[in-house]
């Protein structure tokens, strides 16, 4: 328990990387397995993870992210998109992820219609879907930040974009969309005062 609240102690979204460090390649693929393994709504892992290595592509980036200097100061940027298409309740992609699961056909019939059901009121409208898969990012983002942080490794999550801009420059693959990006490094600054509201002002028992 310590070392996940110690963790959410060092976390604070860092405004400025140091840009002479890198963070080592094996915590990297670590940061990335992290993101593989978190839960998602019916075990339909929406997001497609774009790595953003590019200096140039950064750049780009940085004009549509309002000129946040994270875009570029960043070790790592991560924009997590989705792929909003592929889990429409008639897609083979679903049926293949019910079906990985090694159950009889009947059995993955019945999770097809449970899901279909539950999407229905979602799918018909690309803003809802959009929003639905972009929650799933969400999950995987806060794993991601804490479980850097365990690493000493700083982080900002990055909603402050101009969507359309970013979707332009990073060209995506029709029926994928961007939810967040999520920027990893090491701080210059010391971190400010972390700011919460008491215990009291945000739980409530009844
Ligand atoms: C989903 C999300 C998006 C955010 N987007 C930005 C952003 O674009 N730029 C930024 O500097 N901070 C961003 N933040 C950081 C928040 O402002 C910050 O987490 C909050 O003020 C609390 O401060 P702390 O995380 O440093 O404790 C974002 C945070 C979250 C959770």
């Amino acid at each position: 328990m310590s070392t996940f609240l110690e963790a959410m102690a060092f976390r604070h979204a860092c405004k400025h990387f140091d840009t002479t460090k890198t963070i080592p390649t094996e915590e990297f693929e670590a940061l990335l397995e992290v993101i593989r393994t978190s839960p998602s709504s019916f075990g339909m892992e929406p997001w497609r993870v774009l790595v953003i290595e590019d200096p140039k592509v950064r750049q780009a980036l940085k004009s549509s992210c309002w000129n946040q200097a994270q875009i570029v100061e960043a070790s790592e940027l991560l924009v997590f998109t989705t792929d909003n298409d592929a889990v429409r309740s008639d897609s083979p992609y679903v049926r293949k992820m019910f079906a990985r699961r090694g159950l009889p056909n009947d059995a993955v019939e019945a999770y097809m219609g449970v899901y279909a059901t539950y999407l229905s009121s979602i799918e018909e409208d690309e803003v809802l879907l959009e929003n639905w898969t972009a929650k799933q990012c969400y999950i995987a983002l806060g794993n991601a930040m804490t479980f850097a942080a365990t690493l000493k490794i700083d982080s900002c999550p990055i909603e402050g974009f101009d969507k359309e801009g970013v979707e332009a420059i990073l060209d995506l693959p029709y029926g994928h969309s961007v939810a967040v990006m999520c920027a990893f490094g090491y701080r210059v600054n010391p971190q400010s005062p972390q700011m919460r509201l008491p215990l009291k002002d945000m739980v409530e028992y009844r």
